[in-house]
């Protein structure tokens, strides 16, 4: 029997690999037709070589960021390898997620994100969701809130942060070269992140 941490990224992988051309379509309009492909075969990657039996959350994270850094390619690849090792470094050692543990994973997830890609909230990224997501989540779970309860809410936030990255034009990343061409449509990478925490959502 597989751990819940290898049965938790291989459901987001499935996810990811379900949705390959509509990610590579939202990019198609906006960037190079790649992010589906991209993710897809990161992902794919991610089912094959996470250790199945070992139930250290820190670990199966760990490989998953350091095959999805060296698989994916773009700029998503190190974006979202940076964002799992970071999450990992949280998860050390633990073979349960609670709340608080969870809020501060999107934390250093967000920080790692960052660090790299140098963008802020509003420049047309997956951090439009991320970040709305995380701030609805630590308010959810400051009030009182269970992890699942504050799940919901973070995955109603990140889908408005979808909608928002519609009404912006984009100033980091591939799609910073259409300029104001590029308001319209959604970012393909704030689209993967919220369809990460969906099915993270609906996992647990
Ligand atoms: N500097 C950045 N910070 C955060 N996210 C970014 C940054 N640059 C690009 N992205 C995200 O990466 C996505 C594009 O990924 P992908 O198509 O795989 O890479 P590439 O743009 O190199 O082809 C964008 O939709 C955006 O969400
Ligand atoms: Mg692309």
């Amino acid at each position: 029997m597989s751990t819940r941490i290898y049965d938790c990224l291989k459901a987001i992988g499935e996810k990811i690999i379900e949705n390959k051309d509509f990610l590579t379509d939202l990019d198609r309009e906006i960037g190079d037709a790649d992010h589906g492909v991209n993710m897809a075969r990161g992902f794919q990657a991610v089912i094959e070589k996470v250790d199945q039996d070992n139930p250290d959350i820190g670990a199966a994270l760990k490989k998953t960021g350091m095959t999805l850094l060296s698989t994916v390619g773009g700029a998503s690849g190190p974006l979202y390898g940076t964002a799992y090792m970071e999450a990992a470094k949280v998860f050390a050692g633990k073979t349960e997620v609670n709340g608080e543990d969870f809020g501060a994973a999107l934390d250093a997830a967000i920080a790692g994100i960052q660090k790299r890609g140098k963008a802020e909230k509003g420049e047309k990224t997956m951090l439009d969701s991320l970040i709305p997501a995380k701030d609805a989540f630590s308010e959810k779970l400051a009030g009182g809130a269970s992890l699942k309860e504050a799940l919901d809410a973070a995955c109603v936030a990140a889908n408005e942060g979808i909608e928002f990255t519609k009404t912006i034009a984009a100033t980091k990343g591939r799609a910073s070269y259409l300029g104001d061409r590029s308001i319209g449509h959604q970012d393909p990478g704030a689209t993967s992140l919220t369809m990460t925490l969906e099915t993270i959502r609906d996992f647990l």
